[in-house]
């Protein structure tokens, strides 16, 4: 009798002085002792549930959020990571063929009389070219040494952060908010620093799926950085209005797992890309580009690509009103298309992703309806000479410059009809449709390394 009232008391005292932590019975409230004082009164100990109260302290929210902040900047390094040892293999590659040439030179420099001098000056010539490599190839080691090292941190830092959750108040919380604003810093540069460089090389093609008709679309998330693994696909050049949402890579592969968006207008051509949670697609007969928001399921905006072909008058090579082609790169949001001003050559403008507004516009002389395809790595527009088999990477020209050179970058063409062709900077991959075909491309970059101060 005395002991329930006591308790009752103290439970009642706990409410009032903190109205945020009263309990439901499955919370599991106990009494941890009870035992009479010296003048006979109960005296009970009751024990909150202590995780209970934790969720509803505001500083423990906070930390839960940092803790997944920490667990996406760790995801971004991991994926950073991957990117650097691919150019690593690439640097590696190159430093054992200058290794090869300099032992040659060597060799005919000892024994002058086993070579011509006219060879003998090619080798030397060839030396001369590599050698600006060398610095490059430091720099790409002090870099990917940075990166692990980043990386190690970000690893700590959750490792702390997962203790402090269990022990509350044991650490310099502040401190810890700073170390975290740090590291999103410092990831943000190294990406800049490592995200860059010139195309050299189209390889590996993995066929991921086989699925829908000859001509479509599909892509992930072009922004940097994202940790959406969605994928999406769209099947057809024709008036299509349905979208398929795959919840990962996998999924798609097995044709599992999707929802589908029907979009409130039907779109032309293969050009469509997704750019932080939007999709920007042409509209069906016209020159209008459309931002359609997943999340919300609605339009936010739609805007005239004020001269643009369109309705199949300047398509690539394949035709199939692909004269709008919208794409992403590491600098943002473009569309490539042409004009009758331009004479059908292709136009490059880079667009605002949330206006589109047209922000800059570059001519780049090379006729559209020769180009089988084209994406834009790092600000360069790459150009396809056909969408048949044995196109190669034939054009290339630089924004930053203004200028353009011819290039002769293979690929092979599996399946021999590419209807879409787009580059995703966050995976590094290229992206094609190749008749009825989803097939990925590594691409190797070159990258000349900037340091500190530049
Ligand atoms: C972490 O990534 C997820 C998935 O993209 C996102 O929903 C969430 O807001 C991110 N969290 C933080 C704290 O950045
Ligand atoms: C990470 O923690 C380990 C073990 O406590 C420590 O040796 C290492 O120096 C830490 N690394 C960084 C980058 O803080
Ligand atoms: C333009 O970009 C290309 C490729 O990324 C690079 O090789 C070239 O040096 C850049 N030119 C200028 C003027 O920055
Ligand atoms: C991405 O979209 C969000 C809203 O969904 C917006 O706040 C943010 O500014 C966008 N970022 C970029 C780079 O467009
Ligand atoms: C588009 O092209 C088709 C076939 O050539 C033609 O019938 C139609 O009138 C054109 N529509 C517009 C809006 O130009
Ligand atoms: C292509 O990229 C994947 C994933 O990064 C890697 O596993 C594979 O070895 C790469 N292939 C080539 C030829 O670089």
């Amino acid at each position: 009798m005395h002991l329930f009232s006591a308790m009752f008391l103290l439970v009642m005292l706990a409410a009032m002085s903190s109205e945020a932590i009263y309990p439901s019975p499955e919370e599991g409230w106990q009494i941890y002792s009870s035992a009479q004082d010296a003048d006979g009164k109960c005296i009970c100990t009751v024990v909150a549930p202590a995780q209970n109260m934790c969720n509803r302290d505001p500083r423990s929210r906070q930390l839960r959020q940092l803790m997944e902040k920490v667990q996406n900047i760790t995801q971004s390094m991991e994926l950073l990571d991957l990117r650097t040892n691919r150019d690593l293999q690439y640097v590696r590659n190159t430093e054992s063929l200058m290794k090869a040439v300099d032992v040659k030179l060597k060799t005919a420099s000892d024994n002058p009389r086993s070579l011509n001098p006219r060879s003998l000056q090619e080798l030397k010539d060839k030396v001369t070219q590599l050698l600006p490599l060398l610095p490059v190839l430091e720099q790409y080691k002090t870099d990917a040494r940075q990166i692990s090292r980043v990386r190690e941190e970000v690893r700590n830092l959750s490792l702390v952060l997962m203790a402090i959750q269990e022990e509350m108040g044991a650490y310099d919380y502040e401190e810890l908010r700073h170390r975290v604003l740090l590291l999103e810093t410092r990831l943000h540069s190294c990406m800049q620093k490592l995200g860059c460089g010139k195309l050299t090389g189209v390889s590996n093609p993995i066929t991921i799926r086989a699925s829908g008709s000859r001509f479509g679309s599909w892509m992930t998330d072009t922004m940097i950085p994202s940790s959406d693994n969605r994928v999406w696909s769209m099947d057809g050049y024709f008036k299509g209005r349905r979208v398929l949402e795959y919840r990962t890579l996998n999924d798609f592969m097995k044709g599992q797992n999707f929802v589908q968006h029907l979009l409130p207008h039907p779109w032309a051509g293969t050009g469509h890309v997704v750019y932080n949670g939007s999709l920007y697609y042409n509209k069906y007969q016209s020159n209008i580009i459309i931002k359609y928001h997943f999340r919300s399921r609605s339009v936010l905006v739609q805007r005239s690509l004020s001269g643009a072909g369109y309705n199949n008058t300047f398509p690539y090579s394949w035709g199939g009103s692909s004269d709008i082609d919208l794409m992403a790169d590491e600098n943002g949001l473009w569309a490539v298309y042409t004009t009758i001003p331009n004479a059908g050559n292709i136009v490059i403008s880079r667009l605002e992703p949330q206006s589109l507004e047209v922000l800059q516009t570059w001519d780049t002389g090379f006729p559209k309806r020769s180009a089988g395809e084209s994406f834009m790595i790092c600000s360069t527009l790459y150009v396809t000479n056909s969408h048949l088999a044995g196109a190669k990477i034939y054009f290339a020209y630089y924004t930053n410059s203004s200028s353009y050179e011819y290039t002769d970058i293979p690929f092979h063409n599996q399946y021999s009809h590419i209807s879409m062709m787009d580059y995703n900077p966050r995976e590094r991959v290229l992206y094609t449709w190749n008749n009825g075909h989803q097939v990925l491309y590594n691409v190797t970059l070159f990258q000349v390394i900037k340091t500190a101060g530049d």
